[in-house]
């Protein structure tokens, strides 16, 4: 995948990182992070072959970092669907809001931290595919040019 055309529909947050004895890689709210951070979580021990997420969130955003091992992202806007491969801790996934999302091929040992806009509230989540395309059609122009318009300008919130 060419490196500067990583995601179609999405963007690639690249945070600092201090090179001495080691590596240490920071990020601020709204700085580094386009919102102000309300919560993070991680995931890790998860086991070969399993598939996480396969939800959208009405109105929380988050970035997606995988500070461990590798993943694979897969990312759908309800008409374009790709699949983001994370492995460079310094490089985090923007998960916007109503974006379906899928984690998926988790390398052993693999640990993705998760950074997000809001608290945790089930009620944000849209677990169904069909009732999530449904919705984004209502919420967003479907041509290829406003699409492309919508996701920058939320990004750059
Ligand atoms: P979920 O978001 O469904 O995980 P994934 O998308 O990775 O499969 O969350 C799994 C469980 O953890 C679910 O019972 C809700 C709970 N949870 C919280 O209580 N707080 C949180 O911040 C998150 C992300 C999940």
């Amino acid at each position: 995948m060419n490196k500067h055309h990583v995601s179609q529909i999405s963007e690639i947050i690249t945070i600092p990182k201090i090179v001495d004895e080691g590596y240490l890689c920071f990020a601020e709210s709204n700085k580094h992070i386009p919102f102000p951070i309300k919560r993070f979580y991680f995931i890790y021990s998860v086991d070969e072959g399993v598939t996480r997420g396969k939800h959208a969130h009405k109105k929380t955003v988050q970035v997606l970092f995988c500070i461990k091992g590798k993943i694979k992202i897969i990312l759908d806007n309800g008409s374009i669907r790709e699949k983001v491969v994370l492995s460079d801790p310094k490089q985090g996934i923007l998960l916007d809001k109503m974006m379906w999302h899928e984690m998926v091929e988790f390398d052993k040992d693999t640990v993705l931290l998760v950074i997000a806009s809001d608290y945790y509230k089930p009620n944000d989540y849209i677990r169904d595919y069909d009732a999530f395309v449904k919705m984004v059609k209502k919420t967003r122009p479907v041509s290829r040019e406003s699409l492309d318009y919508q996701i920058v300008g939320s990004a750059r919130r």
